[in-house]
């Protein structure tokens, strides 16, 4: 009896809490209550954030090199719970049931690949988590193809890059609630913590699909916001004459305000660093004006045309990746093509200052209006029920379009769920129209000057089309029924109607069952 009480003693103090005093071997001898596979740097990240929160976390990697490495760095790092195995058979083995698995591999093939290899080894109710930037229909693929084995799949898009996935990055998880049910108290823990009171920066997207749509959708706002700070910077830079300090002073300023944000307050940090490979200058002076990308922001164009919503900002920032890409074409074109006269408009620098501090705040405004848009519309479509108000909490930390204006947009959603649309909301509404002026200066200055402002612009395009009741779209009804005997409605009167514009015009008989087109 007294042998029984001594080792239940000894159990009960190998709690979470104590394992990390827990020696190598002892670790290698439990049940590890995660795995991770796939040890890039954001797979390392991730298995340490893990780890260091007091799980148990099991590490696998094609190459075992890599293995090795995290292993190290577990050690380093304060002897963290973690064991690194050297094959998917002896992977799956170290973990309790049911199974948890974190996949961060390259999307595509490559998880398609460790699926197949790991899976093999797992049984039914185990889960398998891919956390890589995938584009959603592949989810729900492979949903289909794990659940005839009765293992379930999360699709969890993950932003914060490799300092966000070690020390806290929003999560976006979505597939069945009970696979969600199981992970929850471990990515409760290793998201970033966010607001007053603080709270964990994830929580449930939806069905299978949704987290990814939802991290698709962040990282089309990510292409507009980053666009929207080129072009103030393009502004400062070449209108208003700023050098690189005085901007970053600025940015740094501006972080302090209803700007605040961690796009914001890199830019300033990035404006200020000297160039380190020569003496002279700065380094963003030194880098080539070539944007690249991954692609997330071009699906979240396509699914923007594909659920007919318009988000001009985030196309327009798409557009201005395309454009810059084509830096050779670019340097002869600037030999063809002029801007406007040497004539630029004379603008009073505190107020210009001021003007795009609002137009920037504005058009952001406008473009969680334009994703929030596109979730929802999906959500609609899918039956997925995402909550708009959880995706602005999740974005509030870890991610890379944290912003404090997302505490006001998560109180939008929540005041009013069914919200149509993010501008119309009262608080929004009334600092837009407050501030609509300055973002129209900026537009102005911008045309004036020759500098491109495409996203500020279709921002305030978007603003100024979504306000008014009556749109030119009557003409271009009229037009398609002219040529094409496609019909349209009136305001005045129900039905489908066609007109015999002129002479040589057929009437297009009986209009029963025609209609003016779907949008
Ligand atoms: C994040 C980022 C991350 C990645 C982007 C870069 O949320 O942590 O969005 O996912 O940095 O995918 O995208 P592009 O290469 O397309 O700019």
């Amino acid at each position: 009896m007294f042998l029984t009480i001594l080792l239940f003693a000894a159990f009960c103090t190998t709690t979470l809490e104590s394992i990390q005093t827990l020696s190598t071997n002892e670790i290698n001898r439990m049940s590890c209550d995660i795995g991770l596979y796939g040890l890039a740097v954001m797979g390392q990240n991730f298995a340490l954030n893990m780890a260091s929160h007091g799980f148990t976390v099991a590490v696998c990697n094609r190459s075992p090199s890599k293995v090795d490495t995290t292993v190290q760095r577990a050690k380093d790092e304060g002897d963290l719970p973690l064991i690194g195995t050297k094959s998917p058979e002896e992977f799956i083995s170290k973990l309790s049931k049911p199974r948890k698995v974190v996949i961060l591999v390259q999307a595509g093939k490559p998880v398609d690949l460790t699926i197949e290899a790991i899976s093999e080894f797992m049984e039914e109710g185990d889960v398998i988590i891919d956390g890589g930037n995938e584009w959603f229909p592949n989810q729900i693929r492979r949903h289909e193809e794990l659940e005839k084995k009765g293992i379930m799949f999360i699709g969890m898009g993950i932003s914060g890059g490799e300092e966000g996935a070690r020390n806290g990055p929003s999560l976006m998880p979505g597939g069945p609630r009970k696979a969600y049910d199981l992970i929850e108290p471990i990515i409760m823990k290793c998201a970033a913590k966010a607001g007053d009171p603080e709270e964990p920066c994830t929580g449930y997207c939806g069905p299978i699909g949704a987290g990814n749509y939802v991290k698709m959708v962040h990282n089309g706002i990510e292409y507009g916001d980053m666009q929207l700070i080129g072009e103030v910077y393009d502004i400062l830079k070449n209108i208003v004459g700023m050098g690189n300090d005085e901007m970053a002073t600025l940015f740094e300023d501006w972080n302090s305000g209803d700007l605040e944000s961690y796009l914001i307050e890199i830019t300033a940090k990035i404006l200020a660093r000297k160039d380190d490979l020569t003496d002279d200058g700065y380094v963003v002076d030194k880098i080539l004006d070539k944007t690249g990308m991954k692609g997330t922001g071009r699906w979240t164009v396509q699914e923007a045309a594909e659920q007919s919503v318009a988000a001009p900002l985030i196309a327009a920032s798409l557009d201005s990746r395309y454009i810059s890409g084509r830096k050779e074409e670019r340097v002869a074109a600037s030999k063809v093509l002029q801007g406007p006269s040497n004539e630029m408009p004379q603008v009073d620098k505190d107020q210009i200052l001021s003007d795009l501090q609002q137009a920037l705040y504005c058009a952001k405004v406008t473009s969680y209006a334009q994703g929030m848009g596109i979730i929802q519309a999906a959500s609609d479509k899918n039956e997925w029920d995402v909550d708009l108000s959880l995706c602005a909490k999740m974005w509030r930390g870890g991610c890379i379009i944290r912003a404090s204006l997302l505490s006001k947009i998560t109180a939008a959603f929540e005041k009013n769920k069914d919200l149509q649309n993010l501008l119309v909301d009262e608080t929004f509404a009334e600092e837009i129209n407050a501030r609509q002026m300055a973002w129209r200066r900026v537009v102005s200055l911008g045309v004036a000057s020759g500098i491109a402002t495409p996203a500020l612009s279709a921002a305030l395009s978007y603003f100024d089309q979504y306000r008014r009741d009556r749109l030119p779209a009557n003409l271009i009804q009229a037009q398609r029924d002219f040529f094409g005997g496609h019909t349209y409605n009136r305001v005045d009167r129900d039905g489908t109607f066609h007109c015999l514009w002129d002479e040589t015009h057929k009437d297009i008989g009986d209009l029963t069952g025609r209609t003016a087109g779907e949008l």
